[in-house]
């Protein structure tokens, strides 16, 4: 059952269409809170025929949504904001008609427009007559989906509502609990060894003030728990963070750019990625006072020193692990972000701008990520990129996680390939 921990946290958009089986989606809203999921629920007109708002209300803890253009739905959560706000997007129970709108791109509702808008994986379990479920026409439209990567669940085989016997049941709702929590476990990183850094680090001025910065930990702290989903056995070395770190993870806990460093070496020696999404202070007192400083002047000089540049020392070692930094700019993101990538020898970079309701202490952000393509670390690089588009941190983590484990794989079988031509000359 480890897989139901998959679940914890996640944001999960159900949407039940009509069908009988639409009872069954009332426990399953039930079942996915118990497994610490936040759920939402839309409802077609045709659901709301079998079971009333009001059960799933209650179920959800939250109002449900039923209108596209409800003017009180739209001034709240609003449909763009719903699509945004998912982690997946579960149809239970996808009706014959519902699959068919959803495979020929309709949105003339709100699940439908939904389905459309959203970028998070799209899973339905269809539920249905058995013979409406073979019908050729149901049989394309499921194959359309699926080269749509909407993942398809069931039906299941058996006695149905209607008496007759055959595919067309709506899986159990702890068949779909399962289901939904494997979706959250891609084992892309299965077997290796992370180590990521999140937070701020703290520099003390005098007994009383630091230096410090506004990040929250959040963006590295999601990026340690989608590590985990993907299989992967993590450190998470963090600065001073008011959030609890994920399950499954080694925590350690810092203070100072130094302890960061520190803790980051003793880790890193049997690490294969590297992952700093840590805000480390650049700078640090040369002398720190050993009592208050007093008020005594206007002014007040600090002299301040380099903190050590942990990312560049870990790209340094002659055992690099794949080595990901993050950029945080307010200005000429993609110039700073390549020139760090470049500078400090990384791999990969992935760069966010700082502004209103992104980047530092938010829960959304967005990110440009740059790679250096192939087994190059010298001379002029050529850089793979892509957009992650403004969403909840936990959602791009994910993302920014599948990208790493494809370039980490590629980059190490270019290095075998190298070490195999090297070989095959020197015979
Ligand atoms: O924590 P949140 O509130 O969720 O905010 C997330 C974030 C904005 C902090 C995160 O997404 C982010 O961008 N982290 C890196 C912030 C930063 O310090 O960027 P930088 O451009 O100054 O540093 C570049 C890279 O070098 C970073 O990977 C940083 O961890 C690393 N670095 C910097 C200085 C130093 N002394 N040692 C380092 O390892």
């Amino acid at each position: 059952m480890m897989l139901m921990k998959n679940l914890s946290n996640k944001r999960i958009l159900l949407g039940v269409t009509g069908g009988i089986a639409a009872y069954k989606s009332a426990e399953l809203v039930r079942r996915l809170r118990d497994q610490g999921a936040e759920v939402r629920v839309v409802m077609t007109r045709g659901a709301c025929e079998f079971i009333t708002p009001l059960t799933m209300q209650a179920l959800s803890g939250r109002a449900v949504h039923t209108e596209l253009l409800d003017h009180a739905s739209e001034s709240g959560m609003g449909h763009i904001e719903l699509a945004r706000w998912s982690d997946i997007v579960l149809v239970a129970p996808a009706s014959a008609n519902f699959i068919a709108r959803l495979a020929h791109g309709l949105a003339d509702d709100l699940l439908s427009t939904l389905c459309l808008a959203t970028t998070a994986p799209v899973v339905i379990a269809p539920a249905m007559n058995q013979q409406m479920w073979t019908n050729s026409a149901t049989q394309e439209n499921i194959e359309t989906l699926g080269r749509r990567s909407i993942k398809i669940i069931g039906p299941a085989e058996g006695a149905q509502a209607c008496g007759e016997i055959g595919p067309g049941r709506m899986l159990e709702p702890e068949q779909l609990l399962q289901e939904t929590a494997q979706i959250f476990s891609t084992g892309l990183l299965t077997d290796l060894k992370l180590t990521v850094t999140a937070g701020p680090t703290r520099e003390a001025i005098d007994p009383v003030r630091y230096i410090t910065n506004h990040s929250s930990g959040r963006m590295g702290y999601a990026v340690a728990r989608a590590a985990v989903e993907a299989g992967a056995s993590v450190t998470l070395i963090s600065g001073p963070v008011a959030i609890d770190p994920p399950h499954r993870v080694r925590h350690i806990s810092v203070d100072t750019a130094d302890q960061m460093r520190d803790a980051v070496m003793l880790d890193i020696a049997d690490s294969d990625i590297f992952i700093a999404a840590a805000a480390v202070a650049d700078y640090r007192c040369a002398d720190v006072a050993e009592q208050k400083i007093k008020k005594n002047s206007d002014d007040l000089n600090l002299v301040l020193q380099k903190t050590p540049d942990i990312l560049a020392e870990v790209a340094r070692l002659s055992r690099a692990p794949f080595t990901v930094g993050f950029a945080a700019e307010t200005e000429n993101l993609l110039v700073n972000a390549q020139l760090k990538l470049k500078n400090k020898n990384l791999d990969m970079i992935a760069a966010n701008l700082v502004g209103e309701g992104l980047g530092f202490n938010v829960d959304e952000n967005a990110l440009q990520i740059f790679w250096v393509v192939g087994n190059q670390t010298q001379g002029n690089q050529i850089l793979g990129n892509q957009t992650l588009e403004k969403a909840p941190k936990e959602r791009l983590a994910r993302q920014l996680i599948q990208i790493i484990a494809n370039c980490y794989y590629e980059k190490k079988s270019a290095q075998e390939n190298t070490i195999q031509e090297n070989t095959t000359q020197v015979h």
